[in-house]
């Protein structure tokens, strides 16, 4: 069988999700749920239906709901066994059968772009996907993780999903300008984590997908923190399109934003009328 270029998934979720307080005091944010599906659970079906089967998580303290969910709890299995709410299972059950996981623990919170390094023993030498949870996506045909893994086979380098926003918003989100290579494809020139509507290049924000190429670790290691005092992938990321080349991607689907209350209504509401 022909070898998957790319085979593993990083979820980052060791953050606290302190614009859900109290909801997230006990709960990891990860597992906020949209309809009857935590967060994460979006994020890694995303990744499983692109064809990746390892899900490599960064976890952090008060964070082991996650590892519950994604394993088998044989009370509930043997409770439920033969009645009718077993369907409610069926996609949880489809993604233990068919994927593996793999936590560490993310210890100090010094950005994304430490999350990511401390994912390194779990990635090793290839290149890699990343998924933000928080980012919800939904797409009418390939999902978000589809389409960058078709780009990736086609470039072989890190690519950064992006989408246009309110230019009053640049302050919340990594911000990249570049050259339109392709309709959609942007090669990278610049790119700045989070400035003022003034200082930014543009209005293309990254958004919570990402294929990285492996020498992103070394990179990140020698990257000295900057926005927030924390290391961040956006300053890894821009060291790499100097040095060689990174794509943006202007991705095709509705992003919700889940990281803070008004995109997460949002979601429910949409996925609410999509499943009804
Ligand atoms: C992170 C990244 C930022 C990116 C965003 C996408 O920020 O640092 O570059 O635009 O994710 O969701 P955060 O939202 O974790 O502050």
């Amino acid at each position: 069988m022909e070898q998957k270029s790319i085979r593993k998934c990083l979820f980052p979720a060791a953050g606290y999700g302190t614009r859900f307080l109290p909801a997230t005091k006990a709960m990891p944010k990860e597992m906020m749920s949209v309809l009857t599906k935590p967060l994460i659970q979006y994020g890694v079906e995303e990744a499983m239906q692109a064809g990746i089967s390892n899900m490599c998580i960064i976890t952090g303290r008060g964070k082991r709901a996650i590892e519950d969910h994604f394993d088998i709890c044989y009370e509930l299995e043997d409770q439920i066994r033969g009645t009718s709410k077993e369907k409610s299972l069926a996609s949880i059950r489809k993604i233990i059968a068919s994927c593996t996981f793999s936590y560490t623990r993310q210890m100090q919170m010094k950005g994304l772009g430490h999350a990511i390094l401390t994912g390194k023993p779990l990635v090793g030498n290839e290149a890699f996907a990343v998924i933000l949870a928080d980012d919800l996506c939904s797409c009418e045909g390939r999902n978000v993780m589809e389409q960058m893994i078709l780009l990736y086979d086609k470039y072989q380098c890190s690519i950064v999903a992006i989408e246009e926003i309110e230019p009053s918003h640049t302050d919340q989100y990594g911000i990249i300008a570049g050259t339109e290579i392709e309709d959609g494809i942007i090669k990278v020139t610049s790119m700045i984590e989070k400035p003022k509507p003034e200082e930014a290049p543009s209005n293309l924000a990254i958004i919570g997908r990402y294929i990285l190429t492996p020498d992103i670790f070394d990179i990140l290691k020698k990257t000295e923190p900057s926005k927030n005092g924390e290391i961040q992938i956006t300053d890894a990321l821009m060291t790499q399109a100097s040095k060689g080349k990174v794509l943006g991607y202007r991705f095709k689907g509705k992003r919700y934003d889940c990281g803070n209350v008004d995109g997460f209504v949002e979601a429910t509401i949409d996925l609410y009328r999509v499943n009804k």
